[in-house]
């Protein structure tokens, strides 16, 4: 009984599920806006804030990736309701965290960004990851997945594995000596990207013995989304 529930939430438990997802997404904010206003911070409260946005736009990437297997593996196809929201929080953190570099790192100094962006690599991956990511989220909603077409629409849309990899090189090239964090988040990655081969070639052998027209493949629809 309790397992069904969990596999077929009814409207209101997701409803309730995803105002909660949106709280605890909205929550790093609050706290780190808290810190600020109560200075408790440190000595270098913009380090504090741009850092913590940036691990919070990674791990939001990561748990993002993290739907669809779980999704598949579980069979709990409402997670899939939630990876919108997911995906979107990780553009909002990106946002923050360019935000606070460009004002209170560069006090908006274009020039002193300019040189950045070509002198210091991690800045440089740091900026195509977060141009690709401007795209996706343009095009998140429903009406554009119908405006692009499903194909499009995912093909696009898989530009998110190159981002997550972007994203973890950026955090690996900053670190200078302790590269704990960024190897736990590269190995995450890892896995991630590596249960996606099976889904893939399976997808592709999907694609073909439809277009063959001879095999009944049976089975869920591959997914129209990363
Ligand atoms: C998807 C895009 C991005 C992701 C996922 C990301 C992620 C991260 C992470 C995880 C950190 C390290 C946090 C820590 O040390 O604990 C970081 C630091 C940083 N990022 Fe990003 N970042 C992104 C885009 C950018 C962009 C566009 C810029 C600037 C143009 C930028 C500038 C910085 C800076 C200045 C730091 C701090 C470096 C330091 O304190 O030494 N990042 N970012």
């Amino acid at each position: 009984m309790w397992a069904g529930r969990v596999a077929k939430p009814s409207a209101a438990w997701l409803a309730r599920i995803k105002v909660a997802l949106f709280l605890a997404c909205l929550l790093p904010t609050v706290l780190l806006a808290l810190g600020v206003y109560q200075d408790r911070l440190g000595p270098n409260p913009i380090e504090v804030v741009t850092r913590g946005t940036g691990e919070w736009t990674l791990r939001l990437l990561l748990i993002t990736l993290t739907v669809t297997p779980l999704c598949r593996s579980s069979g709990w196809k409402w997670l899939m309701r939630m990876r919108r929201m997911l995906g979107l929080f990780a553009f909002y953190y990106a946002l923050l965290h360019l935000g606070s570099y460009l004002w209170l790192d560069q006090f908006f100094d274009w020039g002193a960004i300019g040189r950045d962006i070509l002198k210091r690599p991690f800045i440089t991956v740091g900026v195509a990851a977060f141009m690709l990511l401007v795209p996706l989220a343009a095009t998140s909603n429903q009406a554009m997945v119908r405006r692009l077409g499903g194909r499009r629409w995912l093909r696009l849309h898989r530009s998110v594995y190159l981002i997550a990899i972007l994203a973890v090189t950026h955090f690996w090239w900053l670190v200078k000596r302790d590269i704990t964090e960024p190897v736990v988040y590269a190995s995450i990655l890892a896995v991630l990207l590596g249960m996606r081969l099976p889904l893939h070639r399976w997808g592709q052998a999907r694609t073909q013995a439809a277009a063959k027209g001879r095999a009944r493949v049976t089975g869920p629809a591959w997914p129209r989304n990363p």
